[in-house]
């Protein structure tokens, strides 16, 4: 059974979680949708977000996709519960890393560098009251830093000032472990380690989707046999912007479709 898997995001961040799915499911036909005509999700009411996951999730599935990944953590705090309300098959969602940075943190201090539309969501606070309760958690919304990806930038002057005024805070507080809570951060971390003090550990929940998936797609029959899975990409926004970055951030170059949505 070979039945694609639908992937999106806001924009290409997304493509951080499509590589370890690729590199977990070889076989599986991917189907990615960045939403890059209305990045960033972070600054925007839930409802607006609500409302573009639907219209892109019944894409997906139009396309034959038999199972959604929300590769978005700000589009999972609003739109999961309603996805999940709505379809009737797999999907998963993503969350900042909080339990896993708790057990990994030596200190007791945790940073969190996400949108401002996820660290002021419900499911946030049920997060942070569910895991973090035994350490201390300072929370940093980072404007701008989206943008920077979308656009293939990931170590000019831009994205180092932005980086450095919101480390900052995190840094003074003495955090030793920072969670990277949107998926388009994973893409900074090169410059995040030339910036940060070598023994700051980074956590981010990419490849624990890509396994979540995995066992649910075991446990529906569906996990993919043989064959090189094929991966097809839609933008919203300026395909050709989005075939530009694609080589830097997903390793290779693809076609990009326009999203009808
Ligand atoms: N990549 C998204 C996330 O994981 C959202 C970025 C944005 O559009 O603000 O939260």
């Amino acid at each position: 059974m070979n039945a694609p898997i639908g992937v999106f995001d806001s924009g290409v961040g997304g493509l951080s979680v499509l590589r370890e799915i690729r590199q977990l499911l070889p076989h599986a036909n991917l189907l990615y949708v960045a939403d890059s005509g209305h990045v960033p999700y972070g600054e925007k009411p839930p409802e607006v977000i609500r409302e573009r996951s639907l219209r892109i999730a019944e894409f997906l599935i139009g396309q034959g996709a038999r199972a959604l990944v929300l590769a978005c953590n700000t589009a999972t705090a609003a739109a999961v519960n309603e996805l999940r309300g709505t379809f009737d098959m797999p999907i998963v969602g993503m969350e900042p890393a909080v339990k896993p940075a708790a057990a990994a943190t030596r200190n007791g201090k945790v940073g969190v560098l996400a949108t401002t539309g996820t660290l002021q969501s419900a499911k946030f606070a049920a997060l942070l009251d569910r895991f973090a309760r035994d350490v201390e958690v300072l929370t940093q919304p980072c404007p701008g830093l989206v943008e920077c990806v979308e656009q293939g930038d990931l170590q000019g002057p831009q994205v180092r000032v932005l980086l450095q005024r919101y480390l900052q805070p995190l840094l003074q507080a003495e955090c030793d472990t920072l969670i990277l809570g949107c998926t388009h951060y994973p893409f900074l971390k090169p410059v995040l380690r030339e910036l940060l003090p070598a023994d700051i550990q980074l956590v981010d929940t990419g490849e624990a989707v890509a396994r979540q998936l995995q066992a649910r797609l075991g446990e529906n029959a569906q996990l993919p046999l043989g064959g090189n899975g094929v991966v097809r990409f839609w933008s919203s926004g300026d395909t050709q912007q989005m075939a530009r970055v694609l080589p830097v951030l997903w390793g290779s170059e693809g076609e990009v479709e326009s999203l009808p949505v």
